[in-house]
């Protein structure tokens, strides 16, 4: 048990580097890390098949009241990253026609024709320097909310890219400063976040109106909220829809971004890797635009994005609160006891995966070796797992490999910065972006 003094003196490391923190600490207190923070209590939990017992056998003990999704509300109001019991039950089975694989084969064009876009601009900018970041946002926000709601927002992506983010500054901020009133001090990230929230209301509710003015119903996720029913039979109110649009923008676009951002770092670092992963693009694709009909004869793209989510999961933390009594790997668990959940370190656990820093795409090959049938499941988990896992993760993967596809063909950005430092944000993001230059 790590004793509230000595978390003290951790603070500062944790506070500055929460990832390489909770690494250190599964390696020197084993799966299961206790940490007495006085008035409650936390545990690591990074073994496989605990994790499994909280997400999946006994997730109903598992709530999601903790200062990482209470803060999540304060843009996403009650959608489904953040409710509970038979509210999310609902919501979810009103949503999840939205995501069937059906569904998504009509959005792939929308994916690559948003990769054709990006690579027509840099077609124009040969050696530019520019933040793969930003460009991986400005590329996925348009995809997303093309995707799920009808809407084109080409022409307003910068802006409603940067009132994204600084939204979800403020989420970190209350995160990292969860004391009442600190969202009313006069601070610059305040600020930002009431300019911002009120730019992004005022685009959904337009959009929500936009779409009921239509005469034709339409089937993408807003038509599925617009012509849901509560359990009375009503309409849903316009706050439950606007809470699951919000919801579903901040979960699906930073999170995609984050992981081809941290895809094309890896790229740059493992030359061999690019190199092979080119190999099969030209050979099957012949330089032009993927289809969905291609993925399965790309077997390293897949492979890259599988072990880059591993290395980078773009979701790094899955926090719970225990409701009653339980015990994990012989230590009790109190009702109000924080259980923290990281793919970042479960995927940096040596037991799982041997040689856990090298990034080693072979280690999802399905045709050479039997290890990725044979892992336990739960020890890759960078969609997270039971009942309330990633309800996207079929679309992010979808998006990661076409966008992938189309612009490592034809570019292979080279880093043009010091080695990033890792910022565990929302996602897991290069602080101050990542400058790279487009070759
Ligand atoms: C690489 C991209 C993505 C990653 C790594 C990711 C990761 C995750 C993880 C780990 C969770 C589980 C959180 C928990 O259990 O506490 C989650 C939940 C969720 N994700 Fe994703 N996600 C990604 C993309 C997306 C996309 C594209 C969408 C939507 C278009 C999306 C929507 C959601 C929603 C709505 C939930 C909450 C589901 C529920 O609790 O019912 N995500 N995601």
């Amino acid at each position: 048990m790590i004793s509230p003094g000595r978390l003290l003196l951790h603070t500062p490391r944790i506070m500055r580097d929460p990832l390489s923190f909770m690494v250190a600490m599964t390696r020197q207190h084993g799966d299961v890390v206790a940490a007495d923070f006085g008035d409650f209590r936390a545990f690591i939990v990074n073994h496989p098949d605990w994790i499994e017992h909280v997400l999946v056998k006994n997730h109903r003990n598992y709530s999601k009241q903790t200062v990482q999704f209470t803060t999540f509300s304060e843009v996403t109001g009650n959608g489904l990253l953040n409710s509970d019991g038979d509210f999310w039950r609902r919501q979810r089975r009103i949503v999840q026609p939205a995501f069937h694989r059906k569904t998504l084969t009509d959005l792939a064009t929308i994916m690559t024709d948003a990769a054709d876009r990006t690579a027509a601009r840099w077609r124009t900018q040969p050696g530019a320097i520019v933040d793969i970041e930003h460009e991986m946002l400005l590329l996925s926000l348009p995809v997303i909310c093309e995707s799920l709601f009808g809407a084109d927002i080409r022409a307003r992506a910068a802006e409603l890219v940067e009132a994204v983010t600084h939204a979800l500054d403020r989420v970190m901020f209350r995160a990292q400063l969860p004391i009442a009133g600190a969202e009313r001090l006069p601070l610059a990230v305040n600020r930002r976040f009431e300019q911002s929230m009120k730019v992004l209301e005022k685009w959904i509710a337009e959009m929500i109106d936009g779409r009921r003015a239509e005469s034709v119903a339409r089937t993408d996720l807003l038509g599925i909220l617009l012509s849901a029913t509560d359990e009375d039979g009503r309409p849903l109110p316009d706050v439950v829809i606007r809470d699951e649009v919000m919801t579903l923008i901040v979960a699906g676009y930073e999170t995609v971004a984050s992981g081809l951002t941290w895809i094309w770092y890896l790229l740059d670092q493992h030359p061999y890797s690019a190199q092979w992963l080119r190999e099969e693009l030209s050979d099957v694709l012949h330089g032009r635009t993927p289809t969905l009909a291609d993925l399965p004869h790309l077997p390293r793209l897949k492979m890259i994005v599988d072990e880059s989510f591993r290395l980078y999961p773009p979701s790094w933390l899955v926090s719970r609160q225990a409701v009653a009594a339980d015990r994990i790997a012989g230590h009790a668990i109190e009702p109000g006891a924080l259980v923290i959940i990281s793919p970042w370190v479960m995927h940096r656990n040596a037991a799982f995966w041997p040689d856990p820093e090298q990034f080693d795409p072979l280690r999802f090959d399905l045709a050479k070796t039997d290890k990725p049938k044979t892992r336990p499941r739960y020890s890759y988990i960078p969609f997270g797992g039971g009942p309330r896992l990633c309800i996207g993760n079929h679309f992010a993967l979808l998006e990661t490999q076409l966008v992938l596809a189309t612009l490592a063909q034809q570019f292979a950005p080279t880093l043009a910065q010091k080695r990033p430092h890792v910022a565990a944000m929302v996602t897991v993001r290069p602080k101050n972006g990542l400058q790279m230059q487009i070759n």
